[in-house]
């Protein structure tokens, strides 16, 4: 049992956390509100979830799951995460975010721009690239013909291996799309970003397997 800490428990952390509470882990959950904002959350999740501060969710993670608007970047605990495997599943959105000029010039990676905040922790980009009802209900189990694989890129040999055990998991494949420094590939708007999974008026999505993955990372441009 892996136990899982999330800053940021909203749509998708959320989504990441009942699909960790369904494969057996434990989840501490987090926000910028405080937990008695997720107490009702963490009930439904039942005994194996809990709610906390950012600070609580860290210490407690075997595995980090930061799932927050880019601009909160500068605000996460670092000091907390130092050492931590930490999944980021956050996209840039200018309309939300405000403009950052590195990730508009495409200088920085969003996950190599969390590292300039966070420059201690093992970042795997993971999760960013599914809309959260696909991701909960495109989970199968391994060996399902129907299987859909996500992509993640990461610096540390380690920090991959560890995420690709917990996404295998919680039903899903994984495709190693590189180094922090690749994820352009699998950011906002490239061809395995949402695309795949079809569109999200069909909240049920269309499975993509390994090689349809595969295929759009290796198509994206910039
Ligand atoms: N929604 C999707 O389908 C989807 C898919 C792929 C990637 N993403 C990306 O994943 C990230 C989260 O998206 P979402 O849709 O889940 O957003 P959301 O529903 O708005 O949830 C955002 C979460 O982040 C928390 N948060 C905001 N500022 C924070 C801070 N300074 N410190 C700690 N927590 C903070 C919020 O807590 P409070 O509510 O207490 O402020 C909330 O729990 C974004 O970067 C998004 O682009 C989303």
């Amino acid at each position: 049992m892996t136990t899982v800490g999330f800053l940021g428990s909203g749509h998708l952390g959320g989504s990441i956390a009942r699909l960790a509470i369904a494969a057996g882990h434990r989840v501490v959950l987090s926000n910028s509100r405080g937990p008695e904002t997720l107490a009702d959350m963490a009930a439904e999740l039942g005994p194996r979830a809990s709610a906390a501060t950012s600070g609580e969710a860290v210490a407690a993670a075997d595995i980090v799951v930061v799932s927050v608007p880019v601009k909160a970047f500068p605000g996460l605990p670092a000091t907390p995460l130092a050492g931590k495997t930490v999944i980021d599943t956050c996209n840039y959105g200018p309309e939300r975010d405000g403009h950052i000029p590195e990730l508009d010039s495409t200088s920085l990676t969003s996950s190599e721009l969390v590292l300039r905040y966070v420059p201690d922790a093992m970042f795997v980009k993971a999760f960013n690239s599914i809309f959260f009802k696909h991701l909960l209900s495109l989970a199968r189990p391994a060996g399902a013909a129907d299987r859909s694989y996500l992509p993640i890129a990461g610096d540390s040999a380690p920090a991959k291996a560890a995420v690709t055990e917990f996404i295998d998991s919680v039903g899903y494949g994984v495709v190693d799309a590189g180094r922090l420094a690749d994820s352009w590939r699998q950011a906002t708007g490239t061809p395995v970003w949402g695309t795949p999974y079809g569109p999200p008026s069909n909240e049920k999505g269309r499975p993509a397997g390994e090689d349809a993955i595969r295929a759009a990372l290796a198509t994206a441009t910039r």
